[in-house]
């Protein structure tokens, strides 16, 4: 211990296959009477609400349900969510879905007992009073959002992503079952499982690590990596997608306290104007970031290549740490992930503006091991062209 560090996450975490069946104790653990559902219109089609909402009704609880949330949702449909929230009188979100739909449930139940505009809220530590009571259901192995701090809602004025960080956002109860994740398909398993594996890495080689948050980003790397291939080549391999489900849990738990460093911070810009999935983005800035990075932590990044299967014996520590570059680059590969940003029409002339976007995500370009200008930003986004 070098310096004065702390910790937190979710208070109860149940997981496991069929650990659904347990939602209507887990309600009732929190004595709330009324429940908001928030999903997405795609989990309803997939029949998943309903067995959500079959098993609230055998339990008796009253229940209404809000599916309209998109993808990287504007933070106007938190208005449209507690609209509903107040007209059912409701005092638990149950948020469930990808890290849209959770999202989205996290701001609602702390928009319901804090005044608004949702927007005087985007920034570190403004909520003042805890939310309702909130239970959240992820439903890919992605953002690890149920054990974070954090939203992140689009800004379609300013094109821009932008964050909530308070310790108020963090659920009362977060609840994993991997049978919710087998129908995913495989460019999604992948795109998602690529962000919580990105999750471990950065909070791994962040300035802000601790031995807590790399004992679980370590789990969560070897975890990730090596079940990812498995889930995207068979969705319905379930011991697969118990293990990429818990990848992301702890790669949420560690990233939610060391942070995430200059991977996110340019996948951000990319991702609001350009509207590329926010794995793909991480993932295409991966390579080009990680190659930067390395000069900044060639222990760590040599370590992650051991994890990540790569034969380090007789090699220097610079040799090391580049093959973690090399096992990326293949897995990428592998899961057939589009790999340059040009594929979503970003051209040379986007790049200035991209650059000076990316240097205003200061809270994260802070955790980032190497130090980062406005120059090596601009080459970094070339390199990913
Ligand atoms: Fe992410």
């Amino acid at each position: 211990m070098d310096r004065i560090t702390s910790f937190q996450t979710t208070r109860r975490i149940v997981m496991g296959p069929g650990s659904l069946k347990g939602l209507a104790d887990e309600i009732k653990r929190l004595n709330a009477s009324r429940v908001l559902i928030i999903t997405d219109p795609g989990l309803v089609r997939a029949g998943v609400i309903e067995r959500v909402e079959e098993i609230l009704a055998k339990a008796g609880i009253p229940y209404s349900r809000f599916d309209k949330v998109e993808p990287d949702p504007r933070f106007e449909i938190v208005d449209d969510a507690l609209a509903q929230l107040r007209a059912e009188s409701a005092d638990l979100v149950l948020g469930i879905g990808g890290g849209s739909s959770i999202d989205i449930a996290k701001v609602t139940a702390i928009m319901a007992t804090n005044a608004g505009p949702v927007g005087a809220y985007f920034g570190i530590d403004l909520v003042p009073k805890a939310g309702l009571k909130t239970i959240l259901i992820p439903t890919t192995a992605g953002t690890g959002s149920e054990v974070t701090p954090i939203a992140i809602l689009s800004d379609h004025h300013d094109k821009l992503k932008k964050g909530i960080v308070s310790p108020h956002l963090l659920p009362d109860c977060a609840l994993l079952d991997p049978e919710l994740t087998i129908g995913l398909p495989p460019q999604v398993t992948a795109a998602t499982g690529m962000d919580a594996l990105i999750h471990a890495i950065e909070a791994y080689t962040s300035k802000n690590a601790t031995s807590v948050t790399d004992l679980l980003a370590v789990q969560a790397m070897d975890l990730l990596f090596n079940n990812i291939r498995i889930a995207c080549a068979n969705g319905s391999h379930l011991e697969a997608r118990s293990k990429m489900l818990e990848g992301s849990l702890l790669a949420g738990m560690a990233f939610a306290n060391a942070g995430v460093t200059a991977v996110h911070a340019f996948a951000y810009p990319i991702g609001a104007e350009f509207h590329i999935p926010h794995g793909i983005a991480n993932t295409i800035m991966l390579l080009p970031v990680m190659e930067f990075n390395l000069l900044g932590n060639l222990k760590k990044f040599a370590n992650i290549a051991r994890i990540f299967g790569q034969n380090t014996t007789g090699v220097t520590e610079r040799k090391a740490a580049q093959l973690a570059v090399e096992a990326v680059r293949e897995l990428a590969e592998d899961l057939s992930v589009p790999q340059h940003l040009s594929t979503y029409g970003v051209k040379e002339e986007h790049i200035p503006g991209l650059a000076e976007g990316v240097m205003k995500v200061t809270r994260l370009l802070a955790n980032n091991p190497r130090v980062l200008g406005l120059e090596d930003a601009e080459m970094i986004y070339r390199r990913g062209l």
